[in-house]
């Protein structure tokens, strides 16, 4: 099989500078965004100033928001945190890890005729580094950072960017339209924040 070639991102900066290139044309190779993702390795020292913590849900932090082609953000997950069950409006999302450890459960999306349970598909645990990628062709997901005693960190990207998505509630699979905003931008903490989190059902 061919393998995609990959200039090893130095530094955060360095990964965001391969990423306007790449995003620069208008189509997306799924398998080049994430290896280039899972090749820089997290340094805490290099995105601490984007990472902000709630201590009630996630929070997103707004890194680059990539000429808009995409956006690339910082997700803070506490202890015990999560998202809701979630589309992602016909976007490319990547979720890289970068501290800690996350819990994502795949979706099937809910059949229109039908109004029980919603049926998972998979569920794994991300570790250090590792991107993992979904889009609405593949499903639905839900992100649960599920440790008692550790916080975790993610670097998301987002193509195209967008601003709403929908919920789905696990025992009825009926959706609900969120408006998702930045409880920070580029370092610099927003007014209001709303999130696809757990507590938004
Ligand atoms: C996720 O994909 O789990 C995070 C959703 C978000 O961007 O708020």
């Amino acid at each position: 099989m061919e393998q995609t070639e990959v200039t090893k991102p130095e530094t955060l900066d360095d990964l965001i500078k391969i990423l306007h290139q790449i995003f620069s044309s208008d189509s997306v190779n799924v398998e080049e965004v994430q290896t280039i993702m899972e090749a820089y390795e997290s340094n805490p020292q290099e995105w601490m100033k984007f990472a902000r913590f709630d201590q009630y849900r996630y929070t997103r932090n707004l890194v680059d928001d990539g000429n808009g082609k995409f956006n690339l953000m910082i997700l803070c997950w506490g202890e015990g945190h999560g998202s809701s069950i979630h589309d992602h409006t016909n976007s490319h999302c990547f979720m890289k890890i970068l501290q800690g450890q996350l819990k994502e459960t795949l979706f099937m999306w809910p059949d229109s005729k039908s109004h029980g349970s919603m049926k998972q598909k998979s569920q794994r645990v991300l570790q250090d580094n590792k991107c993992a990628y979904i889009s609405d062709s593949i499903g639905l997901h839900r992100v649960e950072n599920v440790s008692h005693t550790e916080r975790a960190c993610s670097l998301h990207l987002y193509s195209p960017p967008f601003q709403h998505c929908q919920t789905f509630d696990q025992r009825t699979g009926h959706k609900n339209p969120v408006k998702l905003t930045f409880w920070s931008k580029y370092g610099e903490k927003t007014l209001h924040e709303t999130t696809a989190s757990q507590e938004n059902n």
